[in-house]
């Protein structure tokens, strides 16, 4: 049996999951958001009060979160030893956790095992930092989005804001800046675009223009 694969990378709020969302809805394959599996590790260490920059008690802990993906009504929901933390884990400050966390190497084996399984027994569109470039090197498509700091920033903040939690515009532009910085930075498995990714720049974009743009470069 033959999986599709699509493997789309960039910066925080760059459009990735909307997009993934997207295109895997159009084909008709599951969307795997690899974020919420940082971001699950983020949400048991600030329970756990483990400070992200405790290397040593990060790595420990690992041992102890069971991470589970499970599709409920064709959405991804994350399980963190079979509770339900989908919801709970789209704060900013689980977000900047699940970067700080994400550079380390023991971190970064764990859950690049659990989503080259899931690739490996089913076609995907699969959103990340180091999917083209880690994950899946030989995805049938790669795409790097990306889109300037302000208008990614515009974005988050109206996502949050969306969701009924608090948000201010400034400190998520700081906020972006400095994920950016240390995503594209760290020593193991970084941000970067794959040599043979297609670069799509979001900024001036309408979301179904990208949408249809990689679903043609899939078909093509
Ligand atoms: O896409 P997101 O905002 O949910 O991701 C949160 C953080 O998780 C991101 O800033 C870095 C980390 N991450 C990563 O290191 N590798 C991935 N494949 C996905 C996310």
């Amino acid at each position: 049996m033959n999986y599709i694969s699509i493997a789309i990378d960039g910066p925080a709020g760059a459009g990735k999951s909307t997009i993934a969302k997207n295109v895997a809805n159009v084909l008709g394959i599951n969307y795997v958001d690899t974020g919420s599996m940082y971001r699950t590790i983020a949400y048991y260490c600030l329970q756990n009060n483990i400070a992200f920059d405790d290397q040593e008690k990060v790595i420990a802990s690992l041992n102890q979160i069971n991470i589970q993906v499970k599709y409920i009504k064709g959405e991804q929901r994350m399980f963190l030893c079979d509770e339900d933390v989908t919801d709970r884990i789209r704060s900013q400050e689980v977000g900047n956790g699940a970067s700080a966390v994400g550079v380390y190497k023991e971190v970064r084996t764990k859950l690049v095992a659990l989503q080259q399984d899931i690739a490996k027994s089913n076609s995907v569109v699969m959103d990340g930092r180091d999917i083209g470039t880690f994950v899946i090197p030989k995805a049938d498509l790669k795409i790097y989005l990306t889109a300037s700091v302000k208008k990614r920033a515009e974005r988050r903040y109206a996502e949050l804001i969306a969701k009924g939690l608090q948000a201010n515009l400034q400190q998520i532009e700081r906020e972006i800046e400095e994920r950016d910085y240390r995503d594209m930075n760290r020593e193991y498995a970084p941000l970067v675009k794959a040599e043979d990714a297609v670069e799509l720049d979001t900024t001036f974009l309408d979301i179904d223009d990208v949408t249809n743009k990689v679903i043609d470069l899939y078909r093509r």
